[in-house]
């Protein structure tokens, strides 16, 4: 098996132009991340529109209109988690098999059967009549995002030359962050729409179309090709993608590249039994975990219920979305540009502690002015919840955003890569889960005081980074283990010294 993602800075001399070939198939692919986002920033707001909750959920929605109902209690209910979450449960099943058949059928197929998985659940979200149509709509959504995610991040860093490798793969979470913004703006205009919630689940039906078309122009990736034995193919497409003649240097390379890899037989067995596998193991895992307990999936899937619950209007829930989602965005370029050049620990260690300073005042303020019952007691308590919202957003946007997809990919031997990288997305679908699926109950069990949960996890995950994580910037990947996880005061008892 030849891994998906290779090293960045391995072969960094090899011959390579910047074709417009490779620009097109990784903006292409990164489609995949805008399917991601599109529906991570829909669900949450089409749970908190009226039309939406009468058809599926009347109950919830009698609940949200009860005056003396309790504050923090309006939107808990299973179900409606289950709608949300459903998702992620079928991405998980759907990223093992795409692991598989990636490396038995190519990328390009699983590419385009996550995007006709997509097409397939927004069209059936589009016509929904019942729960179980809803659910099942989910489930093929999560099939088309468990596919995408496992493959895409791969496919760019195989196509990409080494030096503008990193940057081509965080292209992936910034198409994921413009999905989020794009979908709370769809909110915003059919909110005001009859069956609007409609129009918000079927747009998912955009992006999916756009990779759907798209990946029929992209090439297979010539790892791949190469892995499975189609050589000439494999050349052929590296001469196009490199816009060079000779590619032997490169050719030769890949082919090294399976022949290590294709010695090991069982990735999985090697990833979890051989002893130096573990640091990595721990870390790319960790990092995702850690990356969900931000509590960021809380801002995303139900930012338009946290405003409303703290007494804003619709609208006014639905434009402060749209407000932090922009932030989102934006402050993702500033890690595109800076991750290189600052370091992967320096912004992991700020963001969590931006995070942690803005969850402690969140939660401080809810805390002191919204009870359990009756409105909120200052009318200025929502604008300064947003702005904190904002600064927490831009925190996670530049560190554990990227970084969460980006120090997986970068921290395996060649031999494990593809199926540690399977256990960071797993780690990622499962943890969003749980948060999707119990985040409102918790809320209405802890209230304010989840968010000081948040807080210790925040700090946690920052001495996690500060004491465990080795910096990985600039570090070519196949020299991790020497230069980085041999030196490790705790990591190095992983390894037989020479
Ligand atoms: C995370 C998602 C999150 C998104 C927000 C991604 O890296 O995996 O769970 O919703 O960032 O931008």
């Amino acid at each position: 098996m030849v891994t998906g993602v290779m090293n960045i800075e391995e072969g960094a001399s090899l011959p390579a132009k910047n074709t417009f070939q490779v620009f097109m198939c990784s903006i292409i692919a990164a489609v995949g991340g805008l399917m991601f986002g599109y529906d991570i920033g829909i669900s949450g707001g089409v749970t908190s529109m009226d039309t939406f909750l009468i058809k599926f959920f009347h109950h919830v929605y009698e609940k949200k209109h009860r005056v003396h109902e309790n504050n923090y209690c309006k939107f808990d209910d299973q179900l409606l988690q289950l709608f949300i979450s459903s998702l992620y449960l079928a991405g998980i099943f759907a990223s093992l098999a795409a692991s598989y058949l990636s490396r038995r059928f190519g990328r390009k197929p699983i590419i385009m059967s996550a995007s006709a998985f997509f097409l397939c659940g927004a069209i059936l979200n589009f016509f929904a009549q019942e729960l179980g149509m809803l659910i099942g709509g989910r489930i093929l959504l999560g099939c088309g995002i468990g596919f995408g995610n496992q493959t895409v991040p791969l496919f760019i860093s195989e196509i990409a030359p080494a030096r503008i490798r990193g940057g081509l793969n965080l292209m992936f979470q910034f198409l994921i962050t413009i999905g989020i913004l794009a979908a709370s703006y769809v909110n915003f205009l059919t909110s005001t729409v009859k069956d609007g919630w409609r129009y918000s689940l079927g747009g998912a039906a955009v992006p999916a179309l756009i990779l759907l078309i798209g990946s029929f122009f992209i090439h297979e990736t010539p790892a791949s090709l190469i892995e499975r034995g189609k050589d000439e193919e494999g050349k052929r497409v590296l001469r196009k993608i490199r816009g060079l003649e000779d590619i032997e240097l490169e050719f030769n390379e890949i082919k090294r590249a399976t022949e290590i890899s294709n010695k090991v037989k069982s990735p999985f067995k090697e990833l979890f039994t051989k002893s130096e596998n573990r640091p990595p193991l721990v870390c790319g895992t960790l990092l995702q975990f850690f990356q969900q307990f931000t509590g960021i999936n809380v801002v995303m899937f139900y930012a338009p219920v946290l405003f409303q619950t703290m007494g804003s209007g619709n609208n006014a829930s639905l434009i402060s979305t749209v407000v932090t989602n922009g932030v989102n965005a934006v402050a993702t370029i500033i890690a595109v540009v800076m991750v290189d050049r600052l370091g992967r620990k320096f912004f992991l260690v700020e963001g969590a502690t931006q995070m942690t300073a803005t969850q402690i005042s969140i939660g401080a303020l809810l805390l002191k002015h919204l009870h359990l019952i009756g409105p909120i007691t200052s009318r200025s308590v929502p604008l300064i919840v947003l702005i904190l919202i904002c600064i927490y957003v831009s925190g996670f946007a530049w560190s554990w955003g990227p970084l969460g997809w980006l120090v997986p990919s970068e921290i395996y031997p060649l031999e494990v890569r593809n199926a540690g990288y399977f256990c960071a997305v797993a780690m990622n679908m499962v943890c969003t889960f749980v948060i999707g699926q119990f985040f409102l109950s918790a809320l209405c069990r802890f209230r304010s005081a989840l968010f000081f949960f948040f807080a210790v996890m925040n700090v946690i995950m920052g001495l996690f980074v500060i004491f465990f994580l080795p910096e990985t910037k600039g570090v070519p990947i196949e020299d991790m283990a020497e230069q980085r996880w041999k030196k490790h005061w705790h990591w190095r008892k992983y390894f037989k010294q020479n």
